[in-house]
């Protein structure tokens, strides 16, 4: 059996782990606020029409930050549209999702629910079809206390309180050819800049990101982050980075190893941000928001769901459902692996998406609510991992995928909340066939013990939990665990994601 070694000791901390790294994202797209989150017939929704089966959901899920409201969609909104009576909101076309938005739920509706699933609004600008002038009356609308006619119409329509919103998204994916309103990066970096400025004017104290790539394989890949980032340097916080992972023409081994490419995107971007960075002798550095990541099987979309037609815009249709399996949930916990492992440079994080659309929550109109597989790495890495991010000293054999060389056949991280006692590791193998025993020292965290484990496996790798199975899959204990003379030794099974908690 292949065997892998590490260690974990406080003294190897990465950085701090800001729990904006465990954020959601919830876009006005298919079934996710309509009939997703909210479903005033249904039989558990509160008297604001809100899923409270979905709510509780969505609390054990352990979402810090929530992006809203696109996405795609939000570079063809008017938030104007989604304030005041709602009997007088317009329906509008989202061309985004060839859908009909009606507005029903709007800027205070969400938030409101936000509150419930005790999360934090991050809202995004639409820099598609408008500009600084509309994003500068969104902040006053969210952010100004009183006193001006924004700000007045807020209370008049019901929150005295600003919503008092940190993190802004200068837009959203603006390097993409399919993006309302989409630029070049010189064009879109000065537009961004010239926001950001007048933003801060209004609020120093927002957090700004910056458009990165909608994935590292653009064309425009680094040279969009260089250009954007010349632009908006001293003006924004973060450059954002999206990625989505899906098994391609059954090549399950190379999409075990989907966090390999996560890495290089997030080593590329920060070294491209600091490039810039010395270009300009600053001593400021721009951190990452990871402000869409999942796995998500695209080339399902482009060829099953897309909607056309000009007498076809639906409310609330089914689109980007997809069902996640074991192999699934083990690749999405090594994409949470690979985040953790940057977070001295990734400190603000979203998964795509919340609930239906590639979601880890589901629901059915009138029916139930359950867990996806990726439910669960989520829910048990957002609980587990606090404190400082650790470096393994890790040694695992490798072995070789069609997409991406040579890789570690075992990929890890830990944490370690000092002023807790506390300390988690999560580990990965990405073996299709092989069993891989590790040996973790622990003698650096002193007197500590196992508290918990979790494994996520199957002999049936495509596995996933379904209307009719919603319970097929879920995390087990992991009895090979032992912890003697401060080593740790667990094995892990083929294609497996592991959790252990350690206290
Ligand atoms: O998350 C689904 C879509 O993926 C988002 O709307 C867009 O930003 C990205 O391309």
């Amino acid at each position: 059996m292949p065997t892998a070694r590490m260690t974990i000791d406080p003294h190897f901390s990465v950085g701090p782990i800001d729990r904006n790294l465990f954020g959601g994202f919830v876009e006005h797209l298919g079934r996710h606020v309509y009939d997703g989150i909210y479903e005033p017939g249904h039989e558990s929704a509160d008297a604001e029409g809100f899923r409270q089966d979905v709510i509780e959901l969505v609390r054990e899920l352990g979402v810090s930050t929530i992006r809203y409201p696109g996405g795609n969609f939000v570079s063809g909104f008017k938030w104007e549209d989604s304030v005041g009576p709602r009997e007088q909101r317009p329906r509008r076309l989202d061309l985004a999702w060839h859908s009909t938005e009606t507005n029903e739920i709007g800027m205070h509706e969400f938030s409101s629910w936000l509150e419930k699933v005790d999360s934090e609004l991050m809202l995004a600008v639409n820099l598609g079809t408008r500009g600084t002038s509309e994003a500068l009356d969104l902040l006053e609308y969210t952010n100004l206390p009183g006193g001006t006619f924004l700000s007045q119409k807020r209370i008049d329509n019901g929150r005295k309180d600003p919503f008092a919103v940190k993190i802004w998204c200068l837009g959203n994916e603006m390097d993409g050819p399919w993006q309302l309103g989409h630029r070049s990066a010189d064009d879109y970096g000065k537009l961004a800049s010239q926001t950001a400025k007048a933003m801060r004017q209004l609020d120093p104290s927002i957090r700004l990101v910056a458009c990165g790539s909608s994935s590292a394989h653009m064309p425009t890949f680094g040279e969009w982050e260089r250009v954007v980032l010349s632009h908006t340097y001293d003006d924004v916080d973060y450059i954002s980075c999206h990625a989505y992972y899906q098994e391609h023409g059954g090549d399950a081994a190379s999409f075990l190893a989907s966090a390999v490419d996560m890495d290089g995107f997030i080593e590329k971007v920060v070294a491209t941000a600091d490039h810039v960075g010395a270009v300009r002798r600053s001593d400021k550095k721009i951190n990452i928001s990871f402000d869409e990541w999942n796995v998500w099987y695209q080339t399902r979309f482009e060829n099953v769901d897309k909607i056309e037609g000009l007498d076809n815009f639906p409310v609330a249709p089914r689109l980007l459902e997809d069902i996640y399996s074991v192999i699934d949930a083990v690749v999405f916990g090594n994409l949470m692996i690979s985040l953790l492992k940057h977070a001295d440079r990734v400190t603000s994080a979203s998964l795509a998406q919340l609930v239906n659309v590639i979601g880890p929550i589901m629901t059915e109109p009138g029916g139930p609510a359950w867990r996806q597989t990726t439910f669960f790495p989520f829910s048990i890495t957002s609980r587990l991992a606090r404190g400082a991010s650790l470096e393994l000293k890790l040694d695992a054999p490798s072995h070789a995928t069609e997409r991406y060389g040579e890789v570690p056949l075992v990929d890890a991280v830990a944490t370690h909340d000092a002023e807790a006692g506390e300390a988690a590791v999560f580990l990965v193998n990405r073996s299709l066939s092989d069993a891989v025993d590790v040996t973790i020292d622990v003698n650096g965290l002193g007197d500590i013990a196992i508290r918990e484990t979790h494994t996520i496996a199957d002999d049936d790798l495509y596995a996933a939990n379904t209307l009719e199975d919603p319970e097929r899959v879920a995390p087990k204990a992991n009895e090979t665990a032992s912890l003697d003379d401060g080593v740790l030794t667990i094995t892990l099974p083929p294609a497996s994601w592991t959790a252990v908690g350690l206290g």
